[in-house]
């Protein structure tokens, strides 16, 4: 990452630093958002709008280069009479890729080599994606070459849930890359298939099911497919910095009369944070030598189809203005790329990114009493909204 990144991450952990000491919760709105949108417009104005393009191409590309290396390292053993075959190719998950970040996310791994499942549950938005990705690739004959395909997936409904991760398992014998993308924000007051309410649902929630249902998974790939490609399955849950402004407060989701869209959301966000940190902190608890690594990320303020329920958005000058100071959902997916594709991740987990740099969550996501009072309170959930 440039200097642009480490001065932006560095006054960012000053401000919170000073804003926490002061006991001032709105931190973001003050400190935050004007420091992100700076840091945007410089981004923009040194990179042009698709800012985080080279990046991303430097992390595709040497992500490439170690698989061929994989590749001539087999091939060597094959003369000395070892293994035979082709390696196989690292498998991905990403939901939510049918557009923003999700999508862009998606785009780079298909291009670094990976078998690329789209987990989404509007069909026709994910083909016509897939056409988009595939669309002017001069790699496709390439038998090396990553590809996509659709899985159907609603996280609003544990049977799609549950259909998605059999017909996964039925179809893969690995999986190196899960991204818990999909999301929702400041939706209407509603409900999960199984009442549960919508952002904690959605976001928290379904991720949550399917995670939990595809750790076996996860493990048997560190495991059996050690092959140098990767060997650090990974686990990146995007999350948001809104997370910074929200207490740990259960009612929110269980009380409706205390429902506010902002910041249920902001709270489905806080969980993702917690949750990364709480099963990371199991996993290592599990068997410390566990190679699963599982972190969670801001993406920045970028502009995508997640504005859609803001009432705001509807005024042209305003999408004027998110357009011009929001990032390009391309520079949004800089970070997950790089936790799905750097080695400078490595064995790094239960950890929380900004702008592809570590940084210290919020206290109240740094406290470990609530990561697993959240772990309960989630089953507890799913268990009384079963059938
Ligand atoms: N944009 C930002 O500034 C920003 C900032 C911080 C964090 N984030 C996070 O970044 C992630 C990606 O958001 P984005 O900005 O790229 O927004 P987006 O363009 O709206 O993408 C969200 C994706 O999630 C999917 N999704 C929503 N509900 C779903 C469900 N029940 N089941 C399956 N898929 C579902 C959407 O599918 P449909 O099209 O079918 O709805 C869409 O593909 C979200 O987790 C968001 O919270 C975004």
């Amino acid at each position: 990452m440039g200097w642009l990144e480490v001065t932006t991450n560095f006054f960012r952990r000053i401000f919170l630093g000073l804003f926490e000491l002061l006991h001032i919760p709105t931190a973001e709105w003050i400190i935050g958002i004007p420091l992100e949108i700076k840091y945007n417009i410089f981004s923009k104005l040194k990179f042009g709008r698709f800012s985080a393009q080279s990046q991303i191409d430097q992390y595709v590309e040497k992500f490439k280069a170690k698989r061929k290396q994989s590749r001539l390292q087999q091939k060597g053993d094959e003369e000395m009479g070892g293994v035979d075959g082709i390696l196989p190719k690292p498998v991905a998950i990403v939901t939510g890729a049918s557009s923003g970040i999700g999508y862009e996310t998606a785009k780079a791994l298909v291009e670094a080599g990976f078998c690329t499942v789209l987990a989404c549950r509007n069909e026709s938005a994910a083909v016509n994606a897939i056409h988009m990705i595939n669309k002017n690739r001069k790699d496709i004959e390439d038998p090396d070459a990553g590809v996509c395909e659709f899985m159907e997936l609603d996280l609003t409904s544990f049977s799609s849930i549950s259909k998605f991760i059999y017909t996964f398992k039925a179809k893969y014998d690995r999986l190196d890359v899960l991204v818990n993308n999909a999301g929702l924000a400041g939706s209407p007051y509603n409900t999960t298939t199984e009442g549960i309410e919508i952002h904690f649902g959605t976001n928290h929630i379904g991720h949550f099911i399917l995670t939990n249902g595809l750790l076996d998974m996860l493990k048997t790939t560190s495991i059996e497919f050690a092959d140098g490609i990767n060997n650090n399955p990974r686990i990146i849950i995007v999350a948001s910095a809104v997370h910074y402004d929200v207490t740990y407060d259960k009612e929110l989701v269980t009380d409706r009369s205390k429902y506010k869209p902002f910041k249920n959301y902001q709270f489905s966000k806080l969980a993702n944070v917690m949750y990364a940190n709480e099963l990371s902190r199991r996993l290592y608890e599990e068997d410390s030598k566990n190679k699963v690594t599982v972190n969670s990320l801001h993406p920045g303020i970028v502009y995508t189809n997640a504005t859609r329920h803001f009432s705001m958005v509807k005024y042209a000058v305003i999408r004027a203005l998110c357009l011009a100071l929001f990032l390009h959902p391309r520079a949004g997916a800089l970070t997950t790329i790089k936790l799905a594709l750097s080695d400078e991740v490595n064995d790094i987990s239960g950890k929380y990114f900004e702008r592809g740099l570590e940084l210290a969550p919020s206290k109240i996501a740094q406290d470990q009493e609530n990561w697993s009072d959240l772990w309960l309170f989630t089953e507890e959930l799913i268990a009384s909204n079963s059938a």
